[in-house]
């Protein structure tokens, strides 16, 4: 049997707009649900992932867990508490994963993993893929966007949000490209 998988994908043109995707992401989140995030330093992933946290209500600004490798953020609003993965250090995968003894119950949680592809897909059977890439011709002379001013190019990035397996099939994903 095949895998089913959706993908929207969201033009944004600043920071701010990636974390309003990421308020907007929350509200399609449950308890067990896994949320990878793919992109180069700087793409945005926690960017994206400040915003989830908001709209989630959870408690504590997310930021880049610098010393730590993952930081729990629990629920202020009887919702399931946001576990913020930073797997860039994490060599072996899972096994580190598990060995990291977060307080908390991941079935009971939502996971969102940077830099997780590769590594901690077995935690989930189903789960959302967020890919963040810059856009096509943003180092191109003048911009690549018609030499807009407002627009700084190399604030554009390109946002591919892949639902992978069941829970993802009717789940509402194609509303993030309404905008
Ligand atoms: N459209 C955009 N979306 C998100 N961030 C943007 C955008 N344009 C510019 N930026 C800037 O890019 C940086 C993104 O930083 P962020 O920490 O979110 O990246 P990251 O993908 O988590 O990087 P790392 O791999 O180092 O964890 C911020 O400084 C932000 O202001
Ligand atoms: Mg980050």
């Amino acid at each position: 049997m095949s895998t089913t998988a959706v993908t929207a994908r969201v033009t944004v043109k600043s920071p701010e707009k990636m974390q309003e995707l990421g308020r907007r992401l929350a509200p399609l989140l449950r308890p067990g649900d896994l949320v990878l995030l793919t992109g180069e330093l700087g793409a945005g992933k926690t960017t994206l992932t400040r915003g989830l946290g908001e709209a989630l209500g959870v408690r504590g600004a997310v930021t880049s867990p610098t010393f730590v490798i993952a930081r729990v953020h629990p629920s202020l609003t009887g919702g399931p508490a946001l576990v913020h993965v930073d797997a860039y250090r994490l060599g072996g995968g899972l096994d580190e994963m598990e060995d990291l003894d977060l307080d908390v119950s991941l079935p009971e949680s939502v996971v969102v993993v940077e830099w997780g592809e590769g590594k901690v897909e077995e935690l989930a059977e189903d789960r959302l893929h967020i890919v963040i890439g810059r856009a096509v011709g943003a180092d191109a002379p003048g911009g690549g966007l018609g030499g807009h001013p407002e627009e700084d190019a190399d604030d554009v990035r390109e946002v591919a949000v892949t639902g992978i397996g069941a829970r993802w099939a009717d789940a509402g994903l194609a509303d993030l490209e309404l905008g």
